[in-house]
């Protein structure tokens, strides 16, 4: 079995999660296999999951890396409940949900995350909220009648999430400082967006290198491009944790 850092000597300080984003099984676990030793945790999301489905999931999981389950839950809380119960057996270190759910939704989704996995004897899942989807900007959000700037609401629901027992947020690199001001320490922020000096930013728009999240106060980084599209791509991930233990 391949073991990550996390497992093996470090549970503290900021984390690397590599995004896999891709449908290709094969693909996916062979640059799984190649990485497992560099990073902290892969993350596996509604592209793969979608066509994978908990299968593939479960064989990403056997190589003994952590999964963050990047699959965004929505929905009443009753059936959020349902989801969670039946993701639980996959025992993802992270998963996702929407924090515009709302504070009901999170908090029977928290007890539910708890409930299941004490039931079977696993780490509950931590629960990451999004926000405002950085897609989203501040007219998109007054299409919705929400007054106000993007960065005011995603303070708003990281605050609500917080108070409803969620362990963490996904956040744009842009809000790290204002989300860890609001929520405090104890609270995880996982941000994507990261780019290492130099490295092409692709679709992302606003971007920070590795030391500038870290400095910044996030907990967990989100990288993808950067390390699966690099010719090799261990030394690229060996890299930027190299910057992080430098910050
Ligand atoms: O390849 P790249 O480093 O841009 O991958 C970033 C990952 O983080 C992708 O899986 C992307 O879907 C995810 N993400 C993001 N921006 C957000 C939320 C998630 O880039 N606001």
């Amino acid at each position: 079995m391949t073991s990550s850092r996390m497992t093996d000597e470090k549970d503290k300080g900021t984390r690397i999660f590599c995004a896999l984003d891709s449908a290709d099984l094969d693909k996916v676990r062979a640059l799984a296999q190649s990485i497992a030793g560099a990073v902290d945790g892969l993350k596996l999301g509604l592209e793969f999951f979608s066509a994978r489905g908990p299968a593939g999931i479960r064989d990403i999981a056997q190589l003994g890396v952590p999964i963050f389950l990047d699959v965004k839950l929505h929905d009443i809380p009753n059936t959020v409940a349902g989801a969670i119960r039946s993701l639980a057996t996959l025992a993802p270190y992270y998963l996702t949900l929407h924090a515009g759910g709302g504070a009901e939704m999170m908090r029977v989704a928290r007890n539910t995350a708890h409930e299941e996995a004490a039931r079977l004897s696993l780490t509950p899942p931590r629960l990451l909220a999004v926000t405002v989807l950085t897609s989203l900007d501040d007219n998109d959000l007054a299409q919705q009648g929400v007054s106000g700037t993007a960065s005011a609401q995603v303070v708003r629901l990281a605050e609500l999430a917080r108070a409803a027992g969620i362990d963490g947020i996904v956040s744009s690199p842009r809000e790290i400082s204002a989300i860890r001001a609001a929520c405090g320490e104890g609270f995880d922020i996982v941000v994507p967006g990261i780019r290492p000096g130099g490295s092409a930013t692709g679709d992302q728009k606003r971007v920070m290198t590795p030391g500038e999240a870290v400095r910044a106060g996030a907990s967990a980084l989100v990288i993808g491009r950067p390390i699966t599209a690099a010719d090799d791509p261990a030394p690229a991930a060996m890299q930027i944790r190299q910057e992080i233990d430098a910050v």
